[in-house]
Formats: C-alpha cells, structure tokens, sequence
C-alpha cells in the first residue's frame, strides 16, 4: 500500500428531514450574514429554498440570496455573487443545491477570502490562501463536492471548464436528506449514478500499489451503485436506492476509495470537462460518452486492475486469457450505461465535433493537464486525441 493523506472533515447530517436542522447547524459555524446560493429553480418549485429561508429566520440569521446557477456552473454569475457577498458583508455561503451550485459557492468563497481575480485558480496562476466557509444542502447524488476538495466552473469566453482543488473550500457540513432527491429527472438520476461510479473508478484503474481493503470498499460500492441505479431506473420514488446513491455519492469523491494508490487516473474527467466546456453536456453522460473508448485505449496497460474490475465488479467469469475477460467487464460496464440510458458515444451524447474539434479538445485538455495526465496509462496530447476519435467514431 502506497503512502496517503485522508482529510475528510465534512460533518454529515443524513436522513429524512434533516434539513430542518439547516439553521442551526449554520449558527454553530459563527456565522453573521448569509448568502444562500441556488440553482435554476428546482429548489424554489419544490419549497425547499422557503423551508431553508424559514429555518435561518428561527436562529435570527440574516441572509441574502442569489440564484441562477446552471450546470456547468458559469464564471460570470461567480464574480456577481463575490461583489454582491462583499457588498453585503456576508461571512458564510450555504450551498442549496447540486455540484453546480456547490462549486460556484466555493469559487464566490475563494474570491471573497482573496484578492484578485478569482479564475487565476482555476487557470493554475496561484493558490487561494483562504475561503468562506460553505454549508451544503444537497438535492442530487453525483458530483460529491459537498465532501470534496474540489470545484469546477466555466469561463464562457472560449467555453474553457476547469477544475481547482484545495482542501480549504471542503465543505463545513453536508445536509444530505434522500428525499429531496425524488423530484430529480431520469436523466439526472442516471447521470448521477454514472458519475458516482466514475469517481470511484477514477481511483480504482491505476498503476498504483496493492490495496486490499480500498479495493473491497471500492467494488462494494460501485457494486452498490449499479444495484440501486437499476432499483431507481424502474422506481424512482424507491427511497432506499435514493439514499444508498446518495450516501454513495460522498464516498466516491471524499478520497477513501483511492486511500493508498499512489495517485489518480482521472483522465476521463479530464477528456468530459473539455467535452462539457465546448458543448455544455451534462457531466454525467459525458462521462459515460467516453469511458469505453479510453478503457479500450489504456486497458492492456492496466490489465490486472481491469481483469480484477470485470470479476469483481461486473459478475464476468474469471474464465480463458486475461485480455479477453478484461474486455468482457468494458462491455458490461457499457451494456450497463445502456441500461439506464447513458450515451456510449458522442453520437448518442448527441454532438458531432469535426476533426478540427477534436484537435481543439485535445489541445485545451491537454494545457488543462499540464501535458500529461492518468495512471492506467499516462496519456498525452496524441492519446487524448486518440481517445476522442473513438469516441466520436463509435
Ligand atoms: O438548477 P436546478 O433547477 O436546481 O436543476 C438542477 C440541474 O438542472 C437539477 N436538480 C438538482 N437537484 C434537483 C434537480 N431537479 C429536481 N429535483 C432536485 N432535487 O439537476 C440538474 C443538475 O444539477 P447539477 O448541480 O449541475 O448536477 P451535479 O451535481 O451533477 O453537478 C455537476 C457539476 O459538478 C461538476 C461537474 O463537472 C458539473 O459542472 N463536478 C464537480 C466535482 C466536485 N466539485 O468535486 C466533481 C465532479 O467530477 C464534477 O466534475
Ligand atoms: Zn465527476
């Protein structure tokens, strides 16, 4: 097992009605002024947002609000939300919502703690020194930034979606109540399961070290997520899928499942936020648009890790050559996406990038990565081309 840090310092309140506790829990961080960062209107239509206004008022907690968050949450809607915290002197930011507006409150935190300008992070210029503290009410199981150290926006000019990580914006607490997640569309559903699975898998396709009890909790839980996906596909109300998802959701991005393997691959994030930068797709199924053509690419340099995937993870029988089972689990892990209406292909992501495109991708991905990226197989500018041309012949 290779060295690792584990920092996990995100209080979890979980279960039905947890929420109600919002104001309180705001209060035990100090804080005197609140801004309230939501997304495009789900969390105003489900009363969600009238409930967590209601439970700050109990405490005598002054707040100010501000919406508008879309997925692949944008720069400009950042900077309004750091000038209208400093104008209003306001000291905590809580987060109702998803990744989206997670992350956009953990920027609106970097740009209010710092001077500057606060996409100097995200284009690798400078570290933040600080960040206001966040809270989280989370209303959809995917991204686990309410456990992560990471944030991810979009500069619309140029359509340029980075990623900035720094243990500081890791969130105070997580309110995580399976309820609120009932009201999610299908595809949302599906595209969050597919993007639990991939932060898991992220950290499980790696030419690290051995890592016998990471491994069984990372099968476990991607085991878990295939299950309660296929529950949720045929019954979405099912409350105990919801909370296993969602439980699942924190897990896979707080780091345990890569404790000891000497290092991420993350070269499929890496290809979908290119991806999601120019065309606005949901992460999701962007993420499941392009992980069989990178697993086909890289498998035979990861071999025993992908073998040990298909036996493990995807029931296929540890019969005949290595390569040949390994290639089995690629498909299975496919025919799952299939299963819950995920893309396997840019065609049925439903874009169509010209070879000029997919150059532009590479090129922007490969700056993005500092030149190369990935543990399975370190990949560089031509592999991230590679990897895209199959994705887009397919
Ligand atoms: O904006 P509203 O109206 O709330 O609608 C949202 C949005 O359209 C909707 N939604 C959320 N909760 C709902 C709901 N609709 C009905 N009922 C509910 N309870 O779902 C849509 C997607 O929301 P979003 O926040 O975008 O989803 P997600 O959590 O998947 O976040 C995606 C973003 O996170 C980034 C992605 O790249 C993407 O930008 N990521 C962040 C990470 C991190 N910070 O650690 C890691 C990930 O790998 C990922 O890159
Ligand atoms: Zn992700």
């Amino acid at each position: 097992m290779n060295n690792f840090n584990y920092y996990a310092p995100t209080k979890v309140i979980f279960g039905k009605g947890t929420e109600e506790e919002v104001g309180k829990l705001v209060k035990a961080q100090g804080a005197r002024k609140v801004l309230i960062h939501y997304g495009s209107g789900s969390v105003v239509r489900s009363g969600l947002l009238g409930r967590v206004e209601r439970a700050l008022e109990e405490e005598g907690l002054p707040y100010v609000a501000l919406g508008g968050v879309v997925p692949n949450p944008r720069l400009s809607l950042v900077y309004e939300g750091i000038a209208l915290a400093k104008r209003e002197g306001v000291d905590f930011i809580l987060a109702v919502g998803g990744g989206s507006v997670i992350d956009s409150s953990k920027a609106i935190g970097y740009g209010v703690a710092n001077e500057g300008d606060v996409w100097d992070y995200y284009d690798r210029k400078r570290q933040a020194e600080d960040c206001l503290p966040v809270g989280v009410v989370l209303t959809i199981a995917a991204a686990g930034s309410e456990m992560s150290n990471s944030s991810v926006i979009t500069k619309e000019e140029g359509g340029v979606k980075r990623g900035y990580k720094n243990d500081i914006c890791r969130p105070k607490f997580a309110i995580m109540d399976p309820q609120l997640t009932l009201t999610l569309p299908d595809y949302q559903t599906a595209c969050g399961c597919t993007d639990i699975l991939m932060h898991t898998m992220e950290r499980y396709f790696t030419n690290g070290g051995n890592m016998e009890l990471t491994d069984r909790i990372a099968e476990g839980l991607m085991r878990t997520v295939i299950r309660n996906a296929r529950i949720l596909r045929d019954d979405p109300q099912d409350y105990e899928a919801r909370a296993e998802v969602m439980w699942a959701g924190s897990l896979s991005h707080n780091g345990l499942t890569g404790c000891g393997n000497g290092g991420d691959d993350f070269m499929t994030h890496g290809l979908e936020h290119e991806v999601g930068g120019m065309y606005d797709v949901a992460h999701g199924a962007g993420l499941a648009a392009i992980w069989g053509s990178w697993a086909r690419y890289v498998y035979q340099e990861c071999l025993q890790r992908f073998y040990q995937f298909a036996v493990q993870v995807m029931g296929v029988a540890p019969e005949g050559e290595p390569e040949a089972v390994a290639l089995k689990g690629i498909e299975a892990m496919e025919d799952f996406y299939r299963s819950i209406h995920m893309p396997t292909s840019f065609a049925e992501l439903g874009i169509a990038p010209s070879e000029a495109e997919l150059k532009e991708l590479a090129h922007k991905c490969s700056i993005a990565a500092g030149g190369k990226k990935g543990s399975a197989k370190v990949m560089r500018e031509e592999d991230m081309l590679a990897v895209f041309r199959l994705a887009a012949q397919r």
